[in-house]
């Protein structure tokens, strides 16, 4: 990863965020439908404000990792042993970072351009190692 990933990472996101306002929705409907096991898990979620919240925390942290790198690298690997007690397995970090990639480039629409496909693979990449640590 570099500053011109970082730029375009976020470039994305704006672009995302004017165009497909509030994604959730979408994340997580992509993620229940490729993983259906996993909806379960919000079940006490009624109102859908821990989806919300936990993805704000998520875009928040892929602003810093690709930034400053503040704290986005010890929150992800702090949320992935977390989460161990929601019964969230690992692997799932992975899927869910794919997922945001995903809804992201469906959102931008025609604005998409290879220059983010290849910033993205390199985030979800980079990301990868601090899941697993
Ligand atoms: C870096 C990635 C992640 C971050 C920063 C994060 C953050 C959070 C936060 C802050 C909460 C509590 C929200 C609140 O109570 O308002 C939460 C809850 C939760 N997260 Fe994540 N999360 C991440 C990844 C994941 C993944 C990959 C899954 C799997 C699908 C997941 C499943 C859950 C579940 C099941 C809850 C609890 C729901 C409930 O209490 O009803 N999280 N997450």
């Amino acid at each position: 990863m570099n500053s011109e990933d970082g730029a375009l990472i976020t470039q994305s996101l704006e672009i995302a965020s004017e165009r497909g306002g509030d994604l959730t929705g979408a994340v997580y409907a992509r993620l229940f439908h490729e993983r259906p096991d996993l909806e379960p898990l919000f079940v006490m979620d009624t109102d859908g404000a821990v989806r919300g919240e936990m993805l704000s925390r998520v875009f928040d942290a892929i602003l810093d990792f690709v930034g400053d790198r503040a704290y986005a690298h010890n929150l992800i690997h702090a949320e992935a042993s977390n989460h161990d007690g929601y019964n969230v397995p690992r692997d799932t970090f992975t899927l869910f970072f794919t997922t945001v990639a995903k809804t992201v480039e469906e959102a931008c629409g025609d604005a998409w351009n290879e220059g983010m496909s290849q910033a993205w693979k390199r985030l979800l990449n980079a990301l990868d190692a601090y899941i697993a640590a």
